[in-house]
């Protein structure tokens, strides 16, 4: 499973800069004062490093950003970069460094020439992250494996510290490669078995199928599989990674392996990227898969809810009454507002199983969050101030955008049913906040939940500073950052 390096290191050799074909990064602190071996290398490039540090150009760029010198004199290499930041960065502004060099380097490989820098794996990270392609379905690959390769005054420090950014890394694309596989490769069946190869990790995979779901009584979610060839599954993924005894952390993820909207058929125009809408379980895949990449202290369970939405003789109708596994009865008014259908059933689960310290789960759950929020924030709803707050701060840390919402008793009115306890839908009005109270209903009050509304920030149409266009990975990072901080037990 695990490929090669993102990145290798080497200790600082003058002669291979000289011979490097590829591209060049080299970090520079200060204008002023280049290091002994920048003043060597500027030197061989006929002063051209310091004449671009003298520069209007490069005094008015920000930390993080940086100009490039094509084919210098002096040097084999394609191209030279001259990337700014200072000597102890904020771990964003290396990120962005590094994001800036993988923008600069294009289909080249990569030589980074470092400083006695603090936070240079923070730079790899922000590169690696930026590095990522999705080119599975191109038939003439235009990432024919391009090698980074860091030289360092010192490698045996960072190295052995970028293990863990690396672990990071390959969960955040393992999540991303979920949500960019079509949904005729990535169905039910073929996502539960890349969940079940995690177990070679160390991770206990159990999968339940629909005889199991029934038993269980998780009719909600089953309700919107049944008018699909692919079976609903739901998998469970344990990660025991400490003795301590603790109740773990829950997280839940929605897996729409694709949404037509069933008979309350979407429109066909942007029908395509529902193929995302899997978003919040490859979230969960993602971050459980890093737990065990680096052996985490904590206990924490995945929920996964597998199924897909299509219209069809069997598909259930606008107007049907179901029975969640609470006994609560749900009036699907519209058989698009599917999520909340599976997340109520696994919610529900989840609490009656575990026992858990908290909840989190992540859908790609309403357009509403769009109009609200955009694509720059994830809508984050919770039950309890503290947990939430702990939620939003590692998002800030990790410079993934999160903003909360709204949960007053008041919007629950717009969820009345004439028939059942509840409709699947409010009104017109308040869409990604109806859509949390729905869940709310399923979460008992004294049990610290956070409900994130991830539909803007889960696939984008255009590349953004830590990645392609497509899948971006969103919230990996942030759980990711929780747990450590928040769940580990030592
Ligand atoms: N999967 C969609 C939400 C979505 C929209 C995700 C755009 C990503 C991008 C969800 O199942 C849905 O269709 N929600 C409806 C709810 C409505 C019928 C109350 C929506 O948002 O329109
Ligand atoms: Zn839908
Ligand atoms: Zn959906």
């Amino acid at each position: 499973m695990a490929s090669n390096k993102l990145v290798k290191f080497a200790e600082m050799d003058f002669e291979l800069i000289l011979k490097w074909t590829g591209k060049i990064s080299l970090i520079v602190n200060s204008k002023n004062k280049l290091s002994t071996l920048n003043q060597k290398l500027d030197k061989k490039v006929g002063g051209v490093i310091t004449k671009a540090l003298n520069s209007k150009n490069f005094n008015s760029l920000k930390e993080g950003e940086g100009v490039e010198l094509a084919f210098p004199y002096g040097l084999k290499a394609e191209s030279l970069q001259i990337i700014k930041l200072g000597l102890n960065p904020e771990a964003m502004k290396a990120r962005s460094a590094g994001s800036t060099m993988s923008r600069f380097k294009s289909h080249s490989d990569l030589l980074i020439v470092s400083g006695p820098q603090k936070n240079i794996n923070e730079v790899l990270f922000g590169l690696s992250l930026k590095s990522y392609n999705f080119e599975n379905y191109k038939t003439q690959r235009k990432n024919t494996s391009t090698k980074i390769l860091c030289l360092l005054e010192d490698i045996k420090l960072a190295s052995e510290s970028f293990k863990k950014y690396e672990s990071v890394a390959r969960s955040v694309f393992f999540c991303r490669d979920l949500v960019n596989e079509p949904a005729n490769v990535l169905g039910t069946a073929e996502f539960s078995k890349r969940l079940k190869d995690l177990e070679q990790l160390g991770l206990v995979v159990e999968i339940f199928d629909e005889a199991a779901l029934k038993k269980l009584g998780m009719r909600a979610l089953l309700a919107v599989g049944q008018g699909s060839d692919s079976p609903s599954k739901v998998v469970v993924l344990t990660w025991n990674g400490t003795s301590k005894s603790t109740n773990p952390l829950v997280l839940i993820g929605k897996g729409v392996v694709f949404d037509t909207g069933g008979i309350s058929l979407k429109p066909a125009s942007g029908m395509e990227e529902m193929t995302m809408d899997m978003g919040g379980a490859a979230v969960v895949a993602g971050v459980m898969k890093g737990l065990a990449l680096q052996k985490s202290k904590s206990n924490v369970i995945g929920i996964i809810g597998l199924v897909e939405n299509m219209p069809d003789g069997k598909a259930q109708r606008p107007g049907d009454v179901v029975e969640s596994m609470k006994g609560d009865t749900i009036e699907v008014v519209n058989t698009d507002a599917e999520g909340r259908l599976v997340l109520c059933d696994l919610l529900w689960y989840a609490q009656k199983t575990y026992s858990p310290e908290a909840i989190i789960d992540l859908a790609t759950l309403t357009g509403a969050i769009i109009v609200s929020l955009g694509h720059e924030n994830a809508g984050v709803f919770s039950n309890n101030n503290k947990f939430c707050g702990q939620f939003l701060d590692s998002a800030k840390s990790e410079g993934e955008g999160a903003w909360q919402m709204p949960l007053s008793s008041n919007y629950e009115q717009l969820l009345k049913s004439r028939i059942a306890d509840t409709s699947n839908v409010g009104g017109r009005t308040a869409g990604a906040i109806t859509a949390a109270k729905f869940l709310q209903r399923f979460v008992e009050k004294e049990i610290p939940w956070v409900h994130v509304d991830i539909a803007g920030v889960a696939f984008l149409k255009a590349p953004h500073k830590f990645g392609p266009k497509g899948a971006t990975g969103w919230g990996v990072m942030t759980i990711n950052k929780l747990i450590e901080s928040k769940f580990e037990k030592t």
